[in-house]
Order: structure tokens, then C-alpha cells, then sequence
């Protein structure tokens, strides 16, 4: 019995001891950190935690927060969770120093989690979530020719037919009583433009809402986001979601794997391969000395999950901001009378000539990013706006929060697409790094870089910087 009392004593005074040293590491910690701005810590363990718990319990969103927060305590803000800190970088001077280098690689902790979902491989080491530099840069260069101007000609078919596919179920909605999901309808039909353009596959998921392949993309994203609530695999009530996800997953690679058999059959016979996605990655694989279909399928979903619902969220907004907007949609409309008159297949060469359309989405992509923000990690030390930041730490980008930033955009919270006029007037411009702001923030590889790098509009996107992407 007093053994078992002495070795209780002593595992207590271990547990007391380990916390007794976790606390000081914490400490050692926070005083590394602490000379960063930020609003005061809650609690010296959690962190700021308590106050993201409350508001995540309201639904409501922490980007706002850290919106007030930058107006007090400027661009370079601290984050504390336990023994982790993080920085949020908000200045365009970060923005080029940490998104323009290959020297900051993405955050292992962020981008390993997605490596799998609930267990089953999921983005892998594809384009989005490949670490390894040489590695991404690789796949990136073998990719780019599937987004050449001469490649999305070659789309504009598909765009066409499937803008046309969506008029007429719009068209069929229409009724002035029935409410719909915009959402939904602008999932399916980029589902199926994603998917033909890429991957040569018909899905007709705006057609057919039964057809499994929609609901198992739908499923990986609703994994995607539960996979964040801590310990979740283990809650008895989210199994069944979590097989569904596990199954969706492989439903997607299962699919992928016909398709590029298919493929590689059609290449072996010498038939006319169209110059899409599938074409460009499986051209790099044959580059390799060793095959790696587990990469392939990799990309396979990363343009899945990367393309349609980015795209179906920004076509959305865009709605909800005209129809909130109703002189700016008629001048959207003005617009594309002029230009396209009563034609029905639109040409490329259109496209350039929609201008004030294009303000509209850059200006909803600005106060609505479909994704908010990047992660990425410092290895060295780095001072940025005469902040130090220290070597070994996490730092987040908000293209939510720098779009909404009184410092970058005159009165921000306003939809006005004119301030991405040619001509706008330097009082639309808050600050003069505005024009750097636009050139260098994840903003503006998701407008043009994000893929197509061939297509830049120079005059908002300098060349010489994202020459060096
Ligand atoms: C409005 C639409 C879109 C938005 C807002 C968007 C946003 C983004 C962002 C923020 C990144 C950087 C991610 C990071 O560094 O963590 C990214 C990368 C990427 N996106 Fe998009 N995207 C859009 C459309 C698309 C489309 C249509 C495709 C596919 C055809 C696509 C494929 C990719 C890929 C493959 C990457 C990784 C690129 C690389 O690292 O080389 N995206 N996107």
C-alpha cells in the first residue's frame, strides 16, 4: 500500500513538475514575443483562445475582430495559443518579403493537416499543399502551358455552353415565388466547367442533382471544415459524417484513377489530346524517372477543391452585391449589351473588353475574398515595419482584412468598383502602397497568378514581381 502511495506522490510530483516547466516555456516564450503589439491575453495559458471561443460560439467571424484590432494596434499583430504564437502580417511590406520568396515555405503545421483528411490521403503533396520548393515549383512549371492564352481559347466552348446550361436553370427557377440557393446552382455549374476543362470529364452536376461525385466534393469541404474542431474523430456523433467524408475522398480518387487511365490509353493509341490540365500532368509525370500516380491523383482533387468552389463563391458574392447595388447593375448591364449586343457564344477577345464588369469582381474578390487569407512560416528572423519578428514562427495573411483596411481603401466597407478604375482618383486611394498592396498580396495571384500567369494585367500586377513567383 505505501508502495503504491509513494509512486502516486511521485507521479504528482512529476505531473506538478512538468506543468511547473511547461509554464516557465511559456513564459520564455511570451517574453520573445511579447514586445509584438496585440490585445491583452486573456489568460496566460489560452492565450487570446477565450475571447476566439466566445465569438466562434456567436458565429461570428475573427477576421472582423482582427480588423479592430489592427486599427489599434497597426499592421504587425501577435496571436497567443498556448506555448504557440502567431503573427498576422497585414502591411504590403510583409506581404513582398514573406509571399514573394521561396525562403518562407507554407506552414507544416497548417498545410500537413490537409496532406490527409480524417485518415485517408487527401491534397497530398499537390500544387496547393507541396512544401517542398523545387518539388512545387516543378509541377508549377509543367502546369503553366494548360493556362496559356492559347489553352483558354481553346476553353471558351465549354465556358459558353455551360453559362448557357446555367441561364436555363436559372431561367426554369425564375418564377418570382420559389427561393433557391444561388450557392448551390454556381457549385454545380463551376463543378462541371472545373471538371471538363481540366479533366475532360462530363459530370452534368447542373443537370443531374443526384449524380454522386457534386455531393462527395460537398462532403469534402463540410470535412474540411469539421476536421478543425479539436478532437473531432474521436465525438461519437460525428462518425457517420466522418465516414461519409473518408468515403467521399476516395470516391474522388477512385474517379481520378479511371481518368487518367483513360488517358494514358488515349496517349498510347496517338489520339488528339485536348491541352488540358490532365494533358500537362501527366506529361510532367512521363518527365520523372519514377512514376508517382499517388501525386497525380493529389492534383487530380487539388483542382478540384482549389477551383469550383473559390470561383462558385465569388460568382455568388458578385450576385449579392449587384443585387444590393442596383446602379451599379445597370451599368454591369449597360456594359455587356455594348459589347456583346444579342450575340451568343462570347469570344475571348469579349472578355477584355467587359471592363466595368472586371472592376465589379475585382472589387467584390476586394470586401469578399473566397479565400480569406494564406499561411506561411519564418525560419529566420525578419523586421518588418520596424517590428521583429522571431525566427521559428507562423504568420497569417488576411487579404479579408487588408481589403477592409481604412489605410488601403478609402471608406472600405462601400462596394465601389470605380476605385479600380483606370482613371479612378487618387482620393479613392488611401495610402500610397496601395499600388504595392495590389502587386504583391495573395489578392493578386488569386485574381490572375492564381493559375494563369500568362494573362496578367500589368498595369495592376507588375510583371517584374511575379517574375520572380
Ligand atoms: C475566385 C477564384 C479563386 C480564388 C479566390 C483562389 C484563391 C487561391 C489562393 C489564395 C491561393 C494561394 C493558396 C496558398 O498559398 O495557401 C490559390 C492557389 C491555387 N489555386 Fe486558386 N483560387 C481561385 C480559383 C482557382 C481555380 C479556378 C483553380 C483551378 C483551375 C485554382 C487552382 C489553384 C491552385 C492549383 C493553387 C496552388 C497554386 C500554386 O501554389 O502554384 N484556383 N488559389
Amino acid at each position: 500500500m505505501a508502495v503504491w502511495a509513494g509512486l502516486l506522490l511521485l507521479l504528482v510530483l512529476l505531473l506538478l513538475l512538468a506543468a511547473g516547466l511547461y509554464c516557465c516555456y511559456v513564459r520564455l516564450v511570451h517574453a520573445a514575443y511579447d514586445h509584438i503589439p496585440s490585445a491583452p491575453r486573456e489568460s496566460f495559458l489560452f492565450g487570446h483562445l477565450p475571447i476566439f471561443w466566445r465569438m466562434m460560439k456567436k458565429h461570428e467571424l475573427l477576421h472582423d475582430l482582427f480588423l479592430q484590432w489592427s486599427k489599434k494596434y497597426g499592421p504587425i499583430i501577435r496571436v497567443n495559443a498556448f506555448h504557440r504564437v502567431s503573427v498576422l502580417i497585414l502591411s504590403p511590406e510583409g506581404v513582398k518579403e514573406f509571399l514573394m520568396s521561396p525562403e518562407y515555405p507554407k506552414d507544416r503545421m497548417v498545410y500537413g493537416q490537409i496532406f490527409n483528411l480524417f485518415g485517408v490521403r487527401f491534397l497530398g503533396n499537390g500544387l496547393v499543399t507541396d512544401r517542398n520548393y523545387e518539388h512545387w515549383h516543378k509541377q508549377r512549371k509543367v502546369m503553366d502551358p494548360a493556362f496559356s492564352r492559347t489553352y483558354l481559347i481553346g476553353v471558351m466552348e465549354t465556358f459558353n455552353e455551360k453559362a448557357e446550361e446555367l441561364m436555363e436553370k436559372l431561367e426554369e427557377k425564375a418564377d418570382g415565388k420559389t427561393e433557391f440557393s444561388m450557392l448551390t446552382m454556381m457549385s454545380r455549374v463551376t463543378l462541371d466547367v472545373i471538371a471538363k476543362v481540366a479533366f475532360g470529364l462530363e459530370l452534368n452536376a447542373l443537370s443531374d442533382d443526384r449524380t454522386p461525385f457534386p455531393h462527395a466534393v460537398t462532403m469534402i469541404m463540410k470535412g474540411m471544415t469539421e476536421m478543425r474542431i479539436p478532437f473531432v474523430k474521436y465525438m461519437p456523433g460525428k462518425q457517420k459524417m466522418i465516414k461519409e467524408v473518408r468515403e467521399s475522398v476516395r470516391l474522388l480518387r477512385r474517379v481520378g484513377k479511371e481518368c487518367i487511365e483513360k488517358r494514358r490509353e488515349a496517349i498510347q493509341s496517338e489520339k488528339e489530346m485536348p491541352m488540358d490540365i490532365l494533358t500537362q500532368i501527366l506529361k510532367g509525370d512521363a518527365l520523372e524517372e519514377t512514376r508517382d500516380d499517388e501525386n497525380i491523383l493529389d492534383n487530380f482533387i487539388t483542382f478540384f477543391v482549389a477551383g469550383h468552389e473559390t470561383t462558385a463563391n465569388q460568382l455568388s458574392f458578385t450576385v449579392m452585391a449587384l443585387s444590393q447595388h442596383p446602379e451599379i447593375m445597370e451599368r454591369v448591364q449597360a456594359e455587356v449589351d455594348e459589347v456583346l449586343g444579342a450575340k451568343r457564344n462570347i469570344e475571348y477577345e469579349d472578355l477584355g473588353k467587359l471592363k466595368y464588369l472586371s472592376q465589379v469582381l475585382k472589387e467584390s474578390m476586394r470586401l469578399y475574398p473566397p479565400v480569406p487569407g494564406t499561411v506561411r512560416w519564418t525560419g529566420k528572423e525578419t523586421v518588418i515595419e520596424g517590428v521583429r519578428i522571431p525566427a521559428n514562427t507562423t504568420l497569417i495573411f488576411s487579404t479579408y482584412i487588408m481589403g477592409r483596411m481604412e489605410r488601403y481603401f478609402k471608406d472600405p466597407l462601400s462596394f465601389n468598383p470605380d476605385r479600380f478604375s483606370k482613371d479612378a482618383p487618387k482620393s479613392f486611394i488611401s495610402d500610397e502602397s496601395y499600388s504595392d498592396l495590389l502587386g504583391q498580396t495573395p489578392l493578386a495571384y488569386v485574381v490572375q497568378t492564381c493559375m494563369q500567369e500568362q494573362q496578367l494585367d500589368e498595369s495592376l500586377y507588375p510583371r517584374d514581381r511575379l517574375e520572380s513567383f
